[in-house]
């Protein structure tokens, strides 16, 4: 899919499952692969990037099955039966695969090479690699500190104290992972609380992990027991047809199956203070992780400031989330969003570029955005084959004054493949070519 047009919509209805959620998506493999046993996956996400991470799994000699879709049967080596791959690992555009694994690989007794496309060999992993540096791995990275990174395998890790500079899971997740095959104890502190999945599901393997507020500890040399996980649909996906929902009027949807985490629930929360008509359903948990089913209505959104604190909750949604802002009454503002401009594009400048574009008041700064709401026009975008810019702005053509185009739609397939089939059956005018 090169191209996607979004024209005006008369109305968005129906009830249905958004693909799994990525992040768990990605750590059913890692772990599942690293225990004792045979985990059993449903839910799996099938896009590019979650199994970009299951063929390195593969390539290094762990069996993985897939009877079905969405399911994986993961025949786990142990945390050391890993086999050196033959060929570098190449993971596509999925930063989470390349920080994660960066991690595992650096406590393996072989030699590895990470590599990504180009927008991820020139996302920062220098967040990663001093960490690990300080427990002992080798990773060698390019002068800028990106990939590829080589990693050299059997150098002795032993836990560290460190305090993140920057609200990141997939840092977090990279020094559990690597504390894993530390001697002592690893422990992580965070600046802002970020996504907890990986910490949920080692205790669903049964390794202990302590959370104390902003702390995670871990300690070396335990082993991982198989399971069972069911993987939830992705809040990151729900997020586009929450604010579709919201912006276009004759709109009920209900989302079902949606993974709400309160790590991840920012989304929701930022909506409901924006005035959208957004209700959780038949709230329960699910393989230890919260899930319901979420249903929105048309909604007359008016602006907010963003809470800060809200900010690392919601940090995949924020394209989605500026595009509602660009439809709210009023002004939004959202600060301490910096990360944005590390993502699979710089969100905020393509975000502020791409709307200012359709005529909206919108002014990039620093570490967010300034939107004062109002029309929106058609026009032509370009995603910066940033698969989040490319459906935020699929949202925006709901309610524009003529269509828009969206330029580089390809790497949609990295986390929803199915975006175009699921937004057509609800009701949006779009189109893929
Ligand atoms: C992720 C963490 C976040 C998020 C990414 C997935 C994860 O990245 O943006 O899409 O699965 O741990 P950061 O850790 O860089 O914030």
């Amino acid at each position: 899919m090169n191209t996607m047009i979004s024209n005006p919509s008369k109305g968005l209805t129906g009830t249905f499952r958004v693909p799994g959620d990525k992040s768990i998506s990605h750590r059913s493999v890692m772990l599942g692969s690293l225990a004792e046993g045979v985990t059993e996956v449903s839910g799996f996400l099938e896009a590019e990037d979650a199994l970009a991470t299951l063929k390195t799994f593969q390539s290094m000699g762990v069996k993985i099955e897939r009877p079905a879709t969405g399911c994986l049967r993961v025949h786990g080596v142990g945390l050391h039966g890993l086999k050196q791959p033959c060929e570098d690992l190449y993971v596509g555009n999925s930063g989470t695969s390349m920080r994660l694994l960066s991690g595992i690989l650096a406590g393996q007794n072989f030699d590895s090479v990470l590599t990504g496309d180009a927008s991820l060999t020139k996302r920062p992993m220098r967040r990663v690699l001093d960490p690990l540096a300080l427990m002992g791995a080798k990773v060698e990275s390019t002068e800028k500190g990106t990939s590829p990174l080589k990693i050299s395998g059997g150098a002795p890790l032993a836990g560290i104290e460190y305090k993140m500079p920057m609200g990141s899971a997939q840092v977090k997740s990279c020094l559990l992972l690597a504390g894993l095959y530390a001697e002592g104890t690893t422990t992580v502190i965070e600046p802002a609380v970020t996504r907890d999945h990986t910490e949920q599901m080692l205790r669903g393997f049964g390794y202990p992990v302590t959370t104390d507020g902003d702390t995670v500890s871990i300690q070396g040399g335990g082993t991982l027991q198989a399971t069972t996980i069911d993987v939830p649909a992705d809040i990151s996906s729900a997020a586009f047809f929450l604010v579709a929902g919201c912006i276009t009027p004759n709109s009920d949807i209900t989302l079902q199956h949606v993974g709400i985490n309160p790590t991840r629930t920012g989304v929701i929360d930022i909506l409901l203070q924006m005035g959208g008509k957004i209700s959780l359903l038949n709230k329960r948990i699910v393989g230890g992780e919260k899930v319901a089913d979420i249903r929105v209505q048309s909604s007359q959104l008016k602006g907010i400031a963003v809470p800060d604190e809200l900010v690392a909750l919601a940090i995949d949604e924020f394209p989605v989330i500026f595009v509602a802002a660009a439809y709210a009454d009023g002004q939004t503002v959202v600060t301490g969003a910096e990360e944005l401009r590390v993502k699979e594009s710089d969100r905020i400048q393509t975000m502020a570029d791409g709307l200012l574009s359709l005529g909206v008041d919108a002014e990039a700064t620093p570490d967010g955005m300034i939107i004062n709401g109002g029309k929106v026009a058609g026009g032509e975008i370009e995603s910066f084959d940033d698969h989040r810019i490319a459906m935020a702005f699929a949202v925006a053509g709901l309610q524009a004054e003529g269509a828009i185009t969206i330029n580089n739609c390809e790497n949609v397939s990295t986390s929803f493949p199915s975006f175009v089939t699921l937004a057509a059956g609800c009701g949006f005018e779009l189109s893929a070519k």
